[in-house]
């Protein structure tokens, strides 16, 4: 079966072709974040605007590079949602329209089931039961995989999501948007000891987080220490985030009897967090599963995959709305 993926619900479009029996034939990606510097965010009906530009034209490129035609097409997916309500729209209404031109049936997908399965596209796939760690700039959550479609909520943030935390400290340094990767840069250069910032719900005993106050925290040591101190401050702010979160992963594993833990989401493309888990989950006895590179952020391919996997198992409909906010678990 030869499914469409399309993905458009915050900054990237993002459209890819999944065979059932092949793997993945192509993808595509275009990232909006040059567009959304100028403002320091995601401009919602710019957004929408430059999804509506993208999406047809990457639909063309990636069946082109896959050597496949319209006609071979067996089932569209797209992200129904959590999202930007007028960007969702956009491939909602690409891929609904194609899907009924082509007579062939349309899923919605949710957006983080398509981060969370993610690390299945490859050629050694973990097996289920597996913990996944979700930490995305839209959400922070820790979840008891089971198979495709049972999702048992472990915890999850009761405030920022850890890449808005990321963000939100980036812009406090004055460094661009999204701040993610840039603050990660620039921790690399810093001493991630020399100032100490707090780990918020460290011992909490839940596997829930709380990144806003963390940020409240960056904010006194910007004005304390001075902007001299941006490299130490981002390796201070990196190292705390990093602990809880591995700490927590970890022991949701431990709680959960799971030996298997899966990251996914933007900040899964972290490098102080891949190293600090590694090392960890090797001494725990846990092995850990990471999303291609290319595809922690957002992208087609997890959402042609999820699409996939609910077609294999007959869960299309006709429905035709999108869900800017939608809880998976
Ligand atoms: O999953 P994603 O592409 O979009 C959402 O669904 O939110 O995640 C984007 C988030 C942003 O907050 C970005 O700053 C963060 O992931 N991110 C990173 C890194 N790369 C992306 N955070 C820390 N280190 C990185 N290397
Ligand atoms: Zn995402």
């Amino acid at each position: 079966m030869l499914v469409l993926g399309v993905e458009s619900s915050c900054d990237e479009t993002g459209v890819a072709l999944y065979d059932t029996d092949h793997g993945l034939l192509g993808h595509a990606l275009h990232s909006q974040i040059a567009m959304h510097d100028a403002y320091g965010g995601v401009v919602p009906e710019l957004a929408s605007r430059d999804h509506i530009r993208r999406v047809l034209p990457l639909t063309r490129q990636v069946l082109a590079a896959s050597r496949r035609d319209l006609s071979a097409i067996d089932g569209i997916a797209y992200t129904q949602g959590p999202g930007l309500a007028g960007a969702l729209l956009v491939g909602a209404g690409m891929a609904r329209a194609l899907a009924y031109a082509l007579d062939v049936p349309a899923v919605g997908v949710h957006h983080l089931e398509g981060h969370l399965l993610s690390p299945l596209i490859s050629d050694v796939p973990p097996a289920f039961p597996f913990v996944a760690l979700l930490v995305s700039g839209g959400h922070t959550q820790l979840m008891l995989v089971s198979g495709v479609g049972r999702y048992t909520l472990l915890g999850e943030t009761l405030d920022d999501a850890a890449g808005e935390a990321f963000d939100k400290t980036a812009q406090l340094l004055g460094l661009g948007y999204p701040g993610g990767p840039a603050l990660s840069k620039l921790a690399a250069t810093g001493d991630p000891v020399r100032l100490t910032l707090p780990r918020p719900m460290l011992n909490s005993g839940d596997f829930d987080f709380s990144f806003s106050g963390l940020k409240t925290a960056v904010l006194t040591l910007v004005r304390k220490a001075g902007p001299g101190a941006a490299a130490d401050i981002a390796a201070a702010f990196q190292a705390a985030a990093v602990e809880v979160l591995v700490t927590k992963a970890l022991a949701a594993c431990a709680h959960s009897g799971a030996t298997r833990l899966v990251v996914a989401g933007g900040v899964g493309a972290n490098a102080h967090l891949r190293e600090r888990l590694t090392r960890q989950a090797g001494a725990a006895g846990v092995a850990v599963f990471y999303p291609r590179l290319e595809f922690c952020t957002d992208n087609g391919a997890m959402i042609a995959y999820a699409g996939a996997q609910r077609m294999l198992h007959a869960q299309t409909d006709l429905t035709f709305a999108v869900r800017p906010r939608w809880d998976l678990a």
